[in-house]
């Protein structure tokens, strides 16, 4: 049987990948003092690398100091001490074989100090209070897309293969997209268009920073952390606006991130996936990802139920069949370093189960 185009080479622009296999950008909250990434975090990606992850996107890494990070554990990519020490853990999984990009993440209205297009209140969530959210004003905006440029500029000179803008899951640039927590009346709100500026912008600012041949991935999702079932592009003529409208704004590659990588986008409008869609109405390439060999989606992934293993074989094929470019595995990594190996030399019945008592250490 012939290799799966999974676990083959591709290049997409100046990206050159071992295989197609991404590992999913997930927080792990345990930073060292100043928002350093550790020597526990290199070895942790390194790791992965070693077991031949194709691309390895970080967890989400907090922008600027005032209000894009939710807790001081979020390891942060603002000084000059802690771009180098990512420059470490990209030095390290360089020498595995691997490629790096950092996702460069504003909470919003999810930070500790919550701003958002418009007023309001977050949610009680665990152990945190409810919070107010203060509605961005000129400077706001300022801040935040030089924050987003100096981020993006240092990714590149740290020695990145590529950087992901994390756009997605109610976080500050997702926040705009969706009317229930923009309702701005100036140009960022209002209109579909309107939702779209400042987003858009963003992925502008950081194009300008790291010049044209620097390879550039924007996650969005449909979903968001407070509502599960949120849909912001009702139709494939809407998404296809949004995509494109990334495109033009010098987006390179589309993180199109659902809780089932299988599932259908529109249903319907028939079988094809979420990624399918994108990467048909932008001619972009995409990673797809979401429940690749778990059988829980994210919202239960902490409860009572038990994890079970399954088949990641339609999620593979996703690719034979041309809906994706690239596959991100998140909570399977965790718990698997080497998943790649396993599913690809050995039999996937022999990968252990996620379960959230392993994101207790780095392993
Ligand atoms: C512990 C954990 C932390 C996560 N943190 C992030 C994050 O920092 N940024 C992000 O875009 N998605 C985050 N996610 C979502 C994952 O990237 C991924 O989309 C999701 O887990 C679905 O993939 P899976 O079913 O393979 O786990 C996180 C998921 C988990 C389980």
């Amino acid at each position: 049987m012939s290799t799966p185009l999974a676990f083959q080479p591709a290049r997409f622009g100046a990206l050159a990948l071992r295989n197609r296999i991404v590992m999913a950008p997930m927080t792990r909250r345990m930073a060292g003092e100043d928002g350093l990434a550790t020597e526990a975090i290199r070895a942790y990606y390194a790791r992965r690398a070693r077991h031949e992850v194709g691309l390895i996107v970080s967890e989400g890494t907090g922008i600027d100091s005032l209000h894009a990070y939710d807790t001081l554990s979020v390891p942060r990519f603002e000084t000059a001490a802690q771009h180098a020490a990512w420059r470490a853990v990209v030095e390290a999984v360089h020498a595995e074989g691997g490629a790096f990009a950092p996702q460069l993440w504003h909470c919003g209205r999810m930070s500790a100090d919550p701003i958002g297009p418009s007023p309001g209140e977050v949610a009680a969530r665990g152990d945190r209070p409810a919070r107010a959210v203060r509605a961005m004003e000129a400077d706001d905006f300022a801040q935040v897309l030089a924050a987003y440029a100096s981020a993006a500029a240092a990714a590149r000179a740290i020695g990145c293969d590529a950087l992901e803008v994390h756009g997605a899951h109610g976080y500050l640039l997702d926040s705009f997209l969706s009317p229930a927590t923009n309702q701005r009346s100036d140009a960022y709100g209002g209109s579909f268009s309107a939702r779209m500026r400042f987003p858009l912008e963003v992925a502008r600012a950081v194009r300008a920073a790291v010049g044209p041949d620097f390879p550039v991935i924007y996650r969005f999702s449909q979903w968001q952390l407070a509502d599960y079932a949120e849909v912001k592009w009702r139709t494939p003529d809407e998404l296809g606006a949004w995509v494109n409208a990334l495109k033009d704004a010098g987006v390179d590659l589309l993180h199109v991130s659902t809780r089932d990588a299988t599932a259908p986008g529109f249903p319907d409008a028939g079988p094809k996936t979420l990624a399918g869609w994108a990467r048909e109405l932008s001619g972009l390439p995409v990673i797809a990802v979401g429940k690749v060999s778990v059988t829980l989606t994210m919202d239960r992934a902490y409860g009572e139920e038990r994890d079970v293993v399954r088949d990641p074989g339609p999620a593979l094929a996703l690719l034979e069949r041309g809906e994706a470019d690239l596959l991100a595995v998140g909570r399977a990594l965790i718990a698997n370093p080497d998943w790649v190996q396993v599913v690809r030399d050995r039999d996937w019945r022999e990968l252990r189960a996620f379960d959230a008592g392993q994101l207790a250490a780095l392993v």
